[in-house]
Formats: structure tokens, sequence, C-alpha cells
């Protein structure tokens, strides 16, 4: 190696050790989660499986979204994506702080799915909910 290569290789590798940390800095914040599915289904609130919806702060699972009863009004129901979009953890309703808690790294989402707190980089995907007599339908 002369001396030109030297000075190009040393350089090269210094620029390497100021730029990775910041790449890393920037990966971790940007988030690679996912976002939530695209979806349109219907929830019978009579079905036993459905059940958890019967009283607050109950919720279901279904096709990638958690179903929340979050009041007793007819309306009372969110539905969010299933997933953090931290790193894809399966998040739940917390009816103590009145949040959807991923249980990974402390995340929380708010009802609008809204990050609330902890490290999720984005929101959660909210899905529109209608209701005809005991029939929810989720659509988003
Ligand atoms: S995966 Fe949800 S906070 Fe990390």
């Amino acid at each position: 190696m002369n001396r030109k290569d030297f000075f190009k290789t040393t350089a090269l590798a210094l620029a390497g050790i100021a730029i990775g940390p910041a790449l890393i800095e920037s990966c971790s914040k940007s988030g690679t989660g996912p976002q939530g599915p695209t979806v349109n289904f219907t929830v019978d609130l009579n079905a036993s499986a459905n059940a958890a919806l019967a009283n607050m702060g109950g919720f279901i699972y279904s096709n990638g979204v958690i179903v929340t009863r979050i009041s007793t009004a007819a309306l009372g129901f969110v539905a969010l994506a299933q997933a953090c979009t931290h790193a894809g953890c399966t998040i739940a309703y917390n009816a103590a702080g009145m949040n959807f808690l991923c249980p990974c790294h402390g995340g929380t989402y708010d009802a609008n799915g809204n990050v609330s707190g902890g490290p999720p980089p984005n929101p959660v995907k909210s899905y529109a909910v209608t209701r005809v007599n005991s029939i929810l339908t989720i659509k988003g």
C-alpha cells in the first residue's frame, strides 16, 4: 500500500466510525413495525366468542385487530391494529390506564391509536366501527 492508498483507506474508515452511530440511531427511531392490515369484518356481540365485549374494558382479537369496549354507550367500541409499531408485539387494553399497552417494551397508545408513551415510532392504525343491533362492523 502506497502513501496515497493509506490515506484513502484511513479516511474511509474514519468516516465509517463517525457515520455508523448516526445510522444506528436513525434506524432505532424510525421503527420498522407493522402498520396494520386492511380489513372489513363483523363481530356479533351475541356470540359467546365475543362475550368479553359485554363489559367495559373487555376486548377481543380478530383479523389482526383489537376490538375493545371503552364505554357503556352503544357505540363505545374502538378498533386498533393489534401489532405494536415498535417491533410488532400484540397490544392489549389496559383498563386501569385507559390506554393500550404493549407488554414488550412498555409502549402505550390512546384510544385513537396515537402513541402516548414508550418507544413506538408511529401510531397504530385505527378502524371505523359501526353498529347495527348486535353486529359491529370494523372497516379500514
Ligand atoms: S414492541 Fe411494542 S413497545 Fe416494543
